[in-house]
Formats: C-alpha cells, structure tokens, sequence
C-alpha cells in the first residue's frame, strides 16, 4: 500500500507536524505539507490551474492507495489549509473528472492535533462525508494534543495503534 500523509498546519514545523512525523516513521510513507504548497482558493472559473493543486492531486491520484490527513485544531474545525485542499477537490469532481475517478476505492483517515486532549465535537464529520462523497473508504480517526516538546504516551500509543490498523489495510 502506499501511503500519503497530507499536513495540513500553517506552520511546516509546529505540533501537527510533530504528530505527523511519528505516524510518518512508523508507516515509512511519504508527507505533504501543504503549507509549503501554493494552493489558491476554489474558483468557479478555474482561473487558478497553474497554481500547485492540479499536478498535487494528480500525483495522489496515481500513486497512492491511503490518505491521511493531519490538521490542527483552528477554531474547532480543520485548518483553512486542509479546508482549501477539500475545496479544491471540487476540480476533480467538476473538470479533470479522469483524476477524480481514480480516488473511488482509495482509503482515508484523519488526525486532529489541538492543544488539549478533549476531542473536538464535530471534528471528523465533513471527513467522513467527504470520503463517503468522494467514494473513499473512511478508515478512522484519531485525535491528538501536544503541549511539550515531546510527544505525550497516550498520543504516542494512539498513533501507535492507528499506524497498525493502517498496516493492516489490503
Ligand atoms: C488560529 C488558531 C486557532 C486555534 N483554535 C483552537 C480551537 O478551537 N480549539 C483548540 O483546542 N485549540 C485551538 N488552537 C490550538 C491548536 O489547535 C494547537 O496549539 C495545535 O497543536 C497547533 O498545531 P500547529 O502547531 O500545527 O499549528 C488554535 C490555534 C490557532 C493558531
């Protein structure tokens, strides 16, 4: 299976990144930061296909067979970086149709990074129904929390287990 992480914070080195880096090593997969990608808003008229996204979910599309997404916590929902890469996903569905057909049957999972460790209500649903639109398999989620430079047991267990099931796919 090949798997992408796609790192959705607004800073390349911060909590989520933490987090990402543990389930990175553990899958031995590559990551995406999309803070370091130039991926402009949804626009109707698409005046914006020479920016990162086209080539972006293309490579997706072709190369790997599990998504994971790792966001922080921003005002109780994903990172408007994630939410921007959600968005643009409408590309596929509305032109490029070929590449959006080649995400039918991929699988997808979510991590959440805040800065407690209450899950946020809510937080997974517009995954969930993403995937369940896009015709992606949901896998699961986890939610995780940093709040020292080391990673806390329990998070570090969490990834732990979601790193396995993720192993297990066929
Ligand atoms: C713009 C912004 C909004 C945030 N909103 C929330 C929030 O609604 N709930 C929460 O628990 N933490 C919130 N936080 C804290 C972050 O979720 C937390 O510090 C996270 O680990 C940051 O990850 P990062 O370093 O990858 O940005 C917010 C932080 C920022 C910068």
């Amino acid at each position: 299976m090949n798997i992408i992480i796609i790192q959705g914070s607004a800073r390349s080195d911060g909590n989520t990144h933490k987090v990402s880096k543990e389930l990175q090593i553990l899958l031995n997969c590559d990551l995406i930061d999309l803070n370091k990608k130039n991926i402009g808003h949804f626009d109707y008229e698409y005046n914006n296909q020479d920016d990162d996204f086209p080539p972006l979910i293309e490579k997706i599309a072709n190369e790997y067979d599990v998504i994971i997404f790792t966001s922080p916590v921003y005002w109780y929902t994903m990172s408007g970086r994630t939410k921007v890469f959600f968005d643009r996903i409408s590309d596929v569905i509305r032109i490029n149709k070929e590449t959006g057909r080649k995400l039918r049957g991929k699988y997808m999972g979510a991590v959440s990074c805040g800065y407690g460790s209450d899950p946020i209500e809510g937080f997974f649903l517009p995954f969930q129904k993403s995937a369940a639109y896009l015709g992606l398999n949901y896998i699961g989620d986890i939610h995780s929390w940093v709040q020292t430079e080391k990673l806390d047991q329990e998070v570090k267990k969490r990834i732990q287990k979601f790193a396995e099931k993720i192993k297990e796919l066929k």
